[in-house]
């Protein structure tokens, strides 16, 4: 397991307590090189290593990251005061793609987390007051529901507690085998 793993593991797990620390943000860019950025929750990192992440095939996102698969992911964990700025690789999985892990992920969210996908497209005009309506069911993972993989490249890791604050930089060597490299803050 690389080094920034184990790291990661032990910040989810003194940061367990702490909601927010499930969140991060997950910046991309668009077919003109316009950044964008917004935040999304953790589901889980794969055996080999890449962040997990639900989102919409309709999203901005999934436009941007289909185009330019290059995206960065910065998190910031409050109670431990560690900031992770990871360079990614983004693969998008639909239903059609991987059925069993996208279907996995969708039987893991509540019926609140399910509604969210069954509002409509999002980003679109929503001209009335009325109630959102739901179209489809719970039951059936809807085609627009896909998974984000983010292969993780290299890893910027800050922590501020101590004086000087300790910063490292993980990446990979010419053999694929991760290195780590104290940096001066
Ligand atoms: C706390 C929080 C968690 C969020 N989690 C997700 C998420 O896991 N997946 C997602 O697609 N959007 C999530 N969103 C919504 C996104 O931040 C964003 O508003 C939405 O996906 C549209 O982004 P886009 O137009 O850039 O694709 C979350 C927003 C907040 C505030």
């Amino acid at each position: 397991m690389p080094q920034w793993r184990q790291g990661l593991t032990k910040s989810l797990h003194q940061t367990r307590s702490v909601p927010e620390s499930r969140y991060f943000q997950l910046a991309s860019v668009d077919s003109n090189g316009v950044p964008y950025c917004r935040t999304v929750v953790f589901r889980g990192v794969t055996d080999d290593n890449q962040l997990v992440v639900i989102s919409d095939t309709r999203s901005e996102k999934f436009e941007q990251l289909s185009q330019t698969p290059e995206a960065h992911v910065c998190w910031y964990f409050s109670k431990t005061r560690e900031q992770y700025r990871f360079s990614c690789k983004a693969s998008l999985v639909t239903l059609e793609q991987d059925d069993e892990l996208v279907t996995s992920q969708w039987n893991k969210l509540s019926d609140a987390g399910k509604k969210q996908f069954l509002w409509g497209e999002p980003g679109t005009p929503r001209n009335d007051g009325s109630a959102l309506q739901i179209e489809g069911s719970f039951d059936k993972v809807p085609n627009h529901f896909c998974t984000i993989l983010l292969a993780i490249n290299s890893v910027d890791y800050l922590n501020l507690r101590g004086n000087p604050q300790h910063r490292e930089w993980h990446h990979k060597d010419e053999n694929g085998n991760w290195v780590s490299q104290s940096l001066i803050p």
